[in-house]
């Protein structure tokens, strides 16, 4: 017994930011952007909140998979930016989709936050634990970056992207996951300083910091190396693969992967020019894309893999 995607949605808020909106606020160019990150617009939240996002990306997954929400046995929200420290978003999505015998929780793994998801449900689902699951993977990033940054403000979008998830007989082959806590600083936001009562420190929001010369050597070579592990795990070779649903942070960094695992460009799809970075939610936003317009076949394999802030990585290798 294994787990099976039987459908995807997603959500992505309606405001459009462009290169050159984000010119007028930072020394920034069309040119700068696109030639470093393959990145032309993003979307950005003006009132969406993390679970709204996620909420109406759940409903179009389970439209798509034509799942009822009284099937949903739990819901596993990745997030980095809930919209509070509690309740959790998870609980929220839940409570806004009338799922009454889920049991829902987030987990926080950054950019690699769907595909911990996905390994967490489809962990119950093979103990028997629970038969259906909705994995989504949210962010709202515009809320930690600080948009004085052209390091960073000019990478992230918001919106959010989900999928039902069934016991099956065919469908996850094999996933892996890891983590890296020594290079937590290359790529950090911090949340709350320790301030209280008692030490008289204020509490402080932090912004989003990140060393993207780091990150990007982290990527390079992460992100191949698991598509391959979790490749051998499964007992099959790069070539058996359609497509490559890699974590849409910069279309360098899918390039140089695809380099690596010696396999052509087309296999490797790409929105990062429309959506920018968008953490948890740019796997299965992608993942969505790809099945809206029909791309995906009954027995297509597929990889989906994601690094992130941890740092962490996670892949997954499937029958579509
Ligand atoms: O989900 C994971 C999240 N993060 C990532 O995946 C990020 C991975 N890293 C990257 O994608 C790249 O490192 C960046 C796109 C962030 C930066 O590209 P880079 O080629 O590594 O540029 P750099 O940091 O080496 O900066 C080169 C120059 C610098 O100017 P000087 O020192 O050479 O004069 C920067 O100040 O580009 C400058 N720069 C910019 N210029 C115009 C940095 N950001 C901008 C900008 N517009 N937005």
């Amino acid at each position: 017994m294994t787990s099976k995607i039987i459908g995807t949605g997603s959500y992505a808020p309606a405001q459009i930011v462009t290169n050159d909106d984000l010119s007028k606020i930072v020394e920034t160019s069309d040119e700068w952007i696109v030639s470093r990150t393959g990145i032309r617009e993003r979307r950005i939240s003006l009132e969406e909140g993390t679970s709204y996002m996620a909420t109406e990306a759940a409903k179009k997954a389970m439209e798509n998979a034509g799942v009822h929400v009284d099937d949903i046995d739990i819901i596993v929200l990745a997030t980095t930016t809930a919209d509070n420290c509690c309740p959790a978003g998870a609980c929220e999505v839940q409570a806004a989709l009338g799922a009454e015998k889920a049991v829902a929780f987030d987990i926080i793994a950054a950019c690699s936050g769907f595909l911990f998801g996905l390994n967490v449900v489809n962990s119950f689902i093979q103990t028997g634990i629970y038969r259906t699951a909705l994995v989504i993977g949210a962010d709202h990033l515009s809320k930690l970056v600080d948009w004085t940054d052209r390091g960073t403000c000019v990478l992230f979008g918001d919106g959010a992207g989900a999928a039902v998830v069934q016991a099956s007989e065919t469908g996850i082959r094999h996933m892996v996951m890891g983590s890296d806590g020594s290079k937590g600083s290359i790529l950090s936001c911090v949340a709350r300083t320790g301030g209280n009562h008692f030490n008289g420190n204020v509490p402080e929001l932090g912004y989003l910091h990140m060393n993207g010369q780091e990150v990007f050597k982290f990527a390079v070579k992460k992100v191949p190396e698991c598509v391959s592990q979790v490749l051998a795990g499964a007992n099959m070779d790069v070539e058996e693969i359609k497509y490559f649903i890699l974590h849409q942070a910069n279309y360098r960094i899918v390039e140089a992967a695809a380099k690596r695992l010696r396999q052509p460009l087309e296999k490797f799809p790409m929105n990062m020019d429309r959506y920018g970075n968008t953490s948890a939610a740019s796997v299965p936003l992608l993942l969505d894309e790809l099945n809206q317009e029909g791309k995906l076949k009954q027995g297509d394999k597929l990889v989906l893999a994601g690094f992130g802030a941890g740092m962490t990585w996670g892949a997954a290798v499937m029958e579509w």
